[in-house]
């Protein structure tokens, strides 16, 4: 019995793909990498644009011909596209035998025992919240980096956004849970964690991230504390004193901008204003100087005028972010936003993102190269599969590392440092990763 589970969308779907693959090896499975190899193909879907969504209905669609010609194969489309389409999926894609949502996750096992007996095209949908006492023990053996959920769901609604519809209200799971889950992970050889929500910032009933923070910087042998989502209305001067005085907790901050029109801020639902924002990066970057900031940006917004674009390029060119993602706006079911008239035409919306790449591309490359001759506290992670262009030793080991501000780094060494934090001179730039010596 063999299962092949592709992953898209976010961290949060990973996390999920892990708890998937735990519960099908429980059940006698082993995970392949291609699925020609598999009886059991998972699809752990995104809806967060149309884009991710094309590409699911796309190789699913491939997958017809495979259940023609073996029909003993079980397929099954999970996430965040289950819960948005439900039944619906079956009328494009016949082949596949059941729908799950995020909520029902745990129900994945007797989905595929009810297809295996006999039942076809079943769904699993109505759950909105997560059986939250469930979470925390199945994780994949002996990760060094791993995700630990903090909250499920999110209440924001953000107007152009899809996730709270799929992923439900906003609950935080226990404290004492997260940490014991945590520690489990450390004795199993975790090094880092990353907390993961939609808005971390929210979590607990008295919004006590930073006392999470706090216990979990407590907890021995755990090197790294990382932490995503942090929204902007809800982060601030607590969150970037407590990230200074927490050894543990990386130097990194990823705080969604969106957009840098005061105009579209409002449209969009995000609670902030473009002056709070800049007044939070100065705030941090007082508290924490030699920190990284990334950020999430969308263009083209319905209503979003050159002017607010504008504004987004020139507070982005004054922030200067480590890197950001940049979106196309999608107007998504269910949305606020897919209301209002979707009126920037793809090639304005192409346009604008090219030109913020480029602008960021730019400013990547400088904080890149303001790196080189600096020592970089590093954790080690696997065997590099590409050696560096300067590589002359064709035979050395070259190992993958992160530094704290989470940048890519590679450095010539044993493999016994993986696992393990050490220190590396940064002397060479590659694209965006950083080529260094150890010292
Ligand atoms: N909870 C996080 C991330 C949510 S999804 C947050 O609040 O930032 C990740 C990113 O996808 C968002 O930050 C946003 O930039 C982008 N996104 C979400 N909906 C989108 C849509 N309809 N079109 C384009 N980008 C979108
Ligand atoms: Fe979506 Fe906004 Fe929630 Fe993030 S905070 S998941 S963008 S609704
Ligand atoms: Fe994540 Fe995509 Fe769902 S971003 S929450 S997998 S819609």
């Amino acid at each position: 019995m063999k299962v092949f589970l592709k992953t898209y969308g976010c961290q949060m779907n990973e996390r999920d793909s892990e708890i998937i693959i735990s519960m099908m090896m429980q059940e006698g499975y082993t995970s392949v990498q291609s699925y020609e190899e598999a009886s059991l193909i998972i699809f752990n879907t995104c809806s967060v644009r149309k884009h991710a969504e094309d590409r699911v209905w796309g190789k699913l669609a491939e997958l017809k011909r495979l259940k023609i010609d073996r029909n003993d194969i079980v397929i099954g489309l999970v996430g965040c596209m289950g819960k948005a389409y439900g039944k619906e999926i079956f009328k494009k894609l016949v082949h596949v035998d059941f729908v799950c949502g995020p909520a029902n996750i745990y129900d994945i096992p007797s989905l595929v025992d009810r297809v295996i007996s006999g039942e076809n095209h079943i769904t699993a949908i109505k759950k909105t919240k997560r059986p939250i006492k469930k979470e925390g023990t199945l994780h994949s053996s002996g990760p060094i980096r791993a995700f630990v959920n903090i909250t499920e769901g999110c209440d924001n609604f953000c107007s152009y956004c899809i996730v709270p519809y799929v992923r439900g209200r906003e609950i935080s799971r226990p404290q004492k849970d997260i940490i014991d889950e945590i520690k489990q992970l450390v004795d199993n050889g975790a090094k880092e964690v990353t907390l993961l929500g939609q808005n971390v910032n929210s979590y607990g009933k008295d919004k006590d991230f930073i006392k999470l923070l706090e216990k979990t910087n407590k907890i021995e042998g755990l090197k790294r504390i990382r932490f995503m989502t942090s929204h902007p209305k809800d982060a601030g001067i607590r969150l970037f004193k407590a990230m200074a005085g927490l050894d543990k907790v990386c130097e990194h901050l990823h705080l969604p901008m969106q957009s840098g029109s005061g105009r579209i801020l409002k449209l969009m639902n995000r609670g902030y204003t473009s002056s709070h924002y800049l007044e939070l990066i100065d705030d941090m970057r007082k508290a924490v100087p030699d920190c990284a900031i990334t950020t999430d940006i969308i263009v083209g917004f319905p209503s979003e005028s050159e002017k607010d674009f504008k504004d987004t390029y020139e507070i982005m060119k004054r922030i200067e972010f480590d890197s950001a993602f940049i979106f196309k706006y999608s107007p998504r079911p269910f949305t606020k936003a897919s209301q209002m008239d979707d009126d920037v035409s793809m090639e304005a919306k192409k346009e604008r993102n090219q030109v913020l790449l480029h602008l960021q591309d730019e400013i990547s490359r400088k904080k890149h190269e303001l790196l080189i001759g600096k020592t970089e506290n590093v954790l080690g992670l696997s065997v590099a599969k590409k050696k560096p262009d300067s590589s002359s030793n064709l035979s050395a080991t070259y190992i993958k590392t992160r530094t704290r501000k989470n940048y890519q780094l590679v450095c010539k060494g044993d493999k016994q440092l993986i696992g393990t934090i050490f220190d590396v001179k940064v002397k060479d730039v590659q694209g965006n990763t950083l080529i260094g010596n150890i010292v």
